[in-house]
């Protein structure tokens, strides 16, 4: 990590990509790290939103900004906003607002006052990524038989498929910088809060009306952050609009054309279903149908896009999500895309509310990844109370249930408690 040197602002005042997406090796800053004084160096607001910063202009502004617990950020001339962390890959600051009639670009580059001493770390290579997988009959036996919550199951497709394909579609390897975050206790007015929800929610079923598209299949591309942020562009379009308006949008122009990602190694929900919805905007599926390939950006530039209103990471800012603010944010607001870490066992789920079994140790072919998923729905097993999340995943319909998981709910279950995010798509 390179803290204390250059690193890219994308966007208006916003993005801030320590190291960058584009690094083969991902940033990894914490809070602590990224938490001070900052220097901001501008260069002259008139790009377009797919602006080259690799190539920055003349620097013509520079600014200061405070960056404080939890989530404050103070400019120079004393003006108040917020900041969060987009998990450990940057963060993103809003402090004099943003007009969004106002669509110009600028690069910039920001430098932290105070220096920080720089981070070694290393990514594992212990894959054999070539190797087609092989069932192991003993695991899901030992998985069934250690626990009666859920289901284990033989998905013969799975032995087509090399250990890479796997790992893709588990998250993709980039999409390992996901693991480690946790979820913060609610205070006590969110605790009342949440207590007046509903006690139980499904958005495929409100009064017996369904607001959530189909599942898709990712195949083996590590797109999962793409369908789970399209997903939920798509489901809030049709709550705003009572069902009037279906769009599909397309994940392909994702992998394919956006900056803001590793296309088919992963990316960040934050990023797409709120950045980039916000600055390019989305397409419709047939604009860029999906191949679940990254190579090159095949977007029919005639295309309407359709654009983020607003987003944010439940509780504010990266850190401050727990299950009651996920409750309010999901009935209130649509379905929430998630991270969840993937183990070996989550890929054998038939059905059931899913823990992780921890059985995986013995027989574990595969690396621990993070998933993106999108998050319709919670409740409560009618016999034993145990309290689960309903969640859509984008391994098509014949996984899990109906390509729906139930994973259990108020423990921080596989982190999926942890970094929730909540769109508000303009129809
Ligand atoms: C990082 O690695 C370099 C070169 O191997 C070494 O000199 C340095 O002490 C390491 N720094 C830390 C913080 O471990
Ligand atoms: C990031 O850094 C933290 C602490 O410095 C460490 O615990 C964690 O394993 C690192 N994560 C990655 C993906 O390198
Ligand atoms: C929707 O929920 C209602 C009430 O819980 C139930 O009676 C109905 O069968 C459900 N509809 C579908 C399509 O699942
Ligand atoms: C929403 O759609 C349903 C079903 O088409 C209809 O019955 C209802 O009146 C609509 N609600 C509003 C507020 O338009």
């Amino acid at each position: 990590m390179k803290i204390t040197t250059s690193m890219w602002l994308w966007a208006a005042f916003l993005v801030m990509l320590v190291g960058g997406v584009h690094a083969d090796t991902p940033a990894n800053c914490t809070f602590d790290d990224v938490r001070g004084d900052w220097i901001i160096y501008e260069t002259e607001r008139t790009g377009h939103a797919n602006i080259d910063c690799d190539n920055m202009g003349p620097i013509v502004h520079k600014k200061t900004v405070k960056l404080m617990y939890p989530n404050v950020a103070v400019d120079e001339f004393g003006n108040h906003g917020t900041w969060t962390m987009i998990y450990n890959q940057g963060f993103e600051i809003k402090v004099s607002g943003r007009d969004l009639t106002i669509r110009n670009w600028a690069c910039y580059r920001a430098q932290k006052k105070e220096s920080v001493a720089p981070k070694n770390y290393t990514l594992q290579h212990t894959l054999q990524e070539h190797a087609l997988y092989k069932y192991n009959e003993a695991f899901i036996q030992s998985i069934n038989g250690a626990q009666n919550n859920w289901v284990a199951d033989v998905y013969p497709e799975y032995e087509l498929m090399t250990m890479m394909d796997h790992l893709r579609r588990a998250g993709g390897r980039a999409s390992k910088v996901v693991s480690g975050a946790i979820a913060t206790p609610a205070n006590i007015i969110t605790r009342l809060r949440s207590a007046r929800m509903p006690a139980t929610w499904d958005w495929r079923n409100v009064s017996g009306i369904s607001y959530v598209s189909s599942v898709r299949n990712q195949a083996s591309c590590g797109s999962c952050y793409a369908f789970a942020s399209m997903g939920g562009l798509e489901a809030g379009v049709r709550i705003l609009t009572n069902n009037t308006q279906q769009p599909i949008f397309s994940p392909q122009d994702i992998v394919g054309c956006s900056h803001l990602s590793q296309g088919c190694d992963g990316g960040f929900p934050f990023l797409i279903a709120g950045r980039y919805a916000q600055d390019v905007g989305v397409v419709l599926e047939e604009c860029s149908p999906y191949e679940g390939k990254d190579d090159v950006c095949r977007t029919n530039p005639n295309c309407v896009r359709h654009y983020t209103a607003n987003y944010r990471y439940v509780g504010g800012y990266f850190g401050g999500c727990n299950e009651e603010e996920m409750k309010i944010a999901l009935v209130r607001g649509g379905p929430l895309v998630v991270g969840l870490e993937v183990y070996d066992d989550f890929l054998h789920y038939r059905g059931g509310i899913y823990h992780h079994t921890g059985l995986n140790d013995k027989f574990n072919p595969l690396e621990l990844t993070n998933h993106a998923v999108l998050l319709v729905g919670y409740g409560a097993d009618e016999e034993t109370g145990e309290k689960f999340w309903i969640v859509k995943n984008s391994w098509g319909e014949n996984w899990g249930e109906d390509g729906y998981f139930k994973i259990r709910r108020s423990t921080d279950e596989c982190a999926i408690e942890s970094m929730a995010v909540e769109v508000v798509p303009i129809p």
